[in-house]
């Protein structure tokens, strides 16, 4: 008789080649209607799995983790990020922990480039024009932004997204500037003419466009602090990627109205996804660029995502360790 296979719970609807192959593996149980799960749902979900596949829209704290049956061994998150679980709780419980680092980096410094163009360039504005009928003919002095090259960027964390991110904005004729808990390698930084700030502090202020790519742990929480932001210039721009929990967000809004900062750009949000009513006024008004956490959505991304959740599964329970394994000391 066939051993039964272990329990994998998936939390979201993932894409389908993911989702078959993952019903092939293992006895997956799977959200094909993508409603997200409730506490009383997750906590269900942890007292029965051997593995839960966990997403960013799943809070798995302490007290979560501590309804976990024994069963539970491996929290397989389908996304980079880990800062939506206990990483530490889990870990004293014997709990492994991985995630799908790699395969989403090239999208997400794709968006954050977009993002960079989307507000210096005024291009959500200017897409709303024709639609709406609005559209007069050409002047020389309307609907103008802010040339790129030439302008100095400046990356707050100078990983994997980071450097795609200098990679791209080099091309873009941009000044590549960052700030890291430490340099990365001599080649790199030589490759991306890029200049090493220790002090982010010093960096903010001297920027023109700053962009915050650093993981979201209790370290980096409100890193951008109402303190630092207004280190930075009337002109600048700061975009988001990473996560809102690394920006003072409601200091950030306050900048903004107050016109202390040219604009921003913001795939993430503090407590998403609720989004503040002021943030959408002030995205009305052109001043900002809304996206609703989009960085990695494109359909190749999902599916190299998942792909990295079966091997890190498979790997797990062939009992070898899995290659995508997150430590507390690693955050
Ligand atoms: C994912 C992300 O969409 O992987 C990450 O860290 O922020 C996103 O690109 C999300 O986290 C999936 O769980």
């Amino acid at each position: 008789m066939a051993r039964k296979k272990p329990l994998v719970i998936v939390t979201r609807k993932l894409p389908d080649v993911v989702e078959t192959r993952m019903c092939e593996l293992f006895d997956a149980r799977l959200n094909i209607d993508d409603k997200a799960m409730s506490r009383s749902e997750l906590a269900a979900a942890l007292a029965a799995a051997a593995v839960l596949v966990p997403t960013v829209t799943d809070r798995i704290d302490a007290e979560l983790i501590g309804v976990a049956g024994e069963q539970l061994k491996l929290i397989a998150n389908f996304g980079n990020g880990v800062d939506n679980i206990d990483v530490a709780a889990a870990t004293s419980r014997g709990i492994a922990i991985t995630n799908t680092p790699g395969v989403l980096t090239e999208d997400t410094a794709d968006m954050t480039m977009a993002l960079i163009l989307a507000v210096a360039r005024r291009i959500v504005e200017g897409a709303k024009v024709i639609p709406a009928a609005e559209w007069t003919g050409w002047s020389p002095t309307w609907m103008l932004g802010r040339r790129i090259t030439g302008k100095r960027l400046g990356i707050v964390g100078m990983g994997r997204i980071g450097q795609a991110l200098a990679r791209r904005a080099k091309a873009f004729g941009l000044q590549i500037h960052y700030h890291n808990r430490r340099h990365v390698a001599a080649a790199i930084e030589e490759a991306l003419e890029a200049t090493y700030w220790e002090s982010l502090d010093q960096m903010l202020a001297r920027m023109d466009i700053v962009s915050v790519n650093c993981p979201h742990t209790p370290a980096t929480y409100h890193l951008l602090s109402a303190r630092r932001l207004k280190y930075l210039r009337p002109h600048a721009i700061l975009v988001n990627t990473a996560r809102g929990e690394i920006i003072d967000e409601a200091a950030l809004t306050k900048m903004l109205e107050a016109g202390e900062l040219a604009g921003a750009g913001l795939d993430v949000f503090e407590h998403e996804p609720a989004v503040s009513p002021k943030l959408v006024r002030l995205a009305a008004a052109g001043k900002v660029t809304l996206l609703p956490h989009m960085g990695s959505a494109t359909t190749e991304g999902r599916i190299d995502m998942g792909d990295k959740v079966i091997v890190n599964v498979k790997m797990f329970m062939d009992g070898h360790r899995p290659p995508d394994r997150i430590l507390p000391s690693m955050l």
